[in-house]
């Protein structure tokens, strides 16, 4: 079953949250997914445990001698395994990224991000070449202002699109209720709509993302890349 794994080395572009969507979007939906929690600050970790999530499985990311058996383990149990790594080029990224179908590289749309999104973009090149076979990912603008695409998202999705880097093209926006999944420990079709601004657009963009996943990684199948192509 897929993998999708979620990597920058830039702190705080949204990987913990984008991840915690994605996974929440597709239980919601009647999946069962494994998150396996490498942020070190155990962001997902401290949101699974603070609540029963039915469909919801976590683990640790465990020592790098045990990571590959420990995805392809969660891949068997569970119908999507999601993967929030560090995203500093080591050896427990490398080998999670050996095992994953899709890499999902989320940034701001800031020039300066889009920097530090190439270092990502390096090592994934990096791995591909190490394993001599293509590894599909896919750059998410994330905290992106709902009421207008800024001109620095506009640029920078051109210039990815003169390199030929692939974007999708949802981005995540700057919500409230993305943060708010943390406060309340719930997911966003957990939440009351009088607990949080938003709400309905937020379930509407979070929807959206899921379902360029899910036909992304349908259309890498179909095209024969991916692990269980
Ligand atoms: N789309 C969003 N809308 C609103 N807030 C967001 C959004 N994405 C992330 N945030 C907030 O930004 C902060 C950083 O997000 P997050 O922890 O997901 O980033 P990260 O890339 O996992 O960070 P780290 O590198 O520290 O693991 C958090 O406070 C989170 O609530
Ligand atoms: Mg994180």
């Amino acid at each position: 079953m897929p993998v999708i794994s979620f990597a920058s080395p830039k702190g705080g572009v949204g990987k913990s949250t984008s991840a915690l969507l994605l996974a929440t979007g597709l239980t919601a939906a009647g999946a069962s997914v494994t998150v396996i929690d490498g942020d070190p600050n155990r962001t997902v970790e401290g949101w699974a445990t603070s609540a029963e999530h039915p469909g919801f499985k976590w683990l640790r990311l465990p020592s790098d001698d045990e990571i590959i058996d420990a995805i392809e383990e969660a891949a068997e149990k569970t119908q999507f395994v999601i993967v929030d790594l560090e995203g500093t080029a080591n050896l427990a990224m490398a080998r999670a990224i050996s095992r994953t179908d899709l890499v999902i590289i989320p940034l701001q749309a800031s020039p300066v991000d889009a920097r530090q999104a190439s270092r990502a973009i390096k090592m994934v090149m990096a791995q591909a070449k190490e394993l001599r076979r293509d590894i599909s990912y896919r750059m998410l603008f994330t905290r992106v202002n709902p009421a207008i695409a800024t001109r620095d998202e506009k640029e920078i999705r051109s210039q990815f699109q003169e390199a030929s880097i692939p974007a999708l093209k949802v981005a995540l926006n700057e919500r409230a209720a993305f943060r708010a999944m943390f406060t309340h420990y719930q997911s966003l079709w957990d939440l009351h709509d009088e607990a949080v601004n938003g709400l309905g657009k937020a379930k509407a963009n979070a929807t959206e993302f899921v379902r360029e996943v899910t036909q992304t990684i349908r259309d890498l199948r179909a095209a024969g890349q991916g692990q269980a192509a």
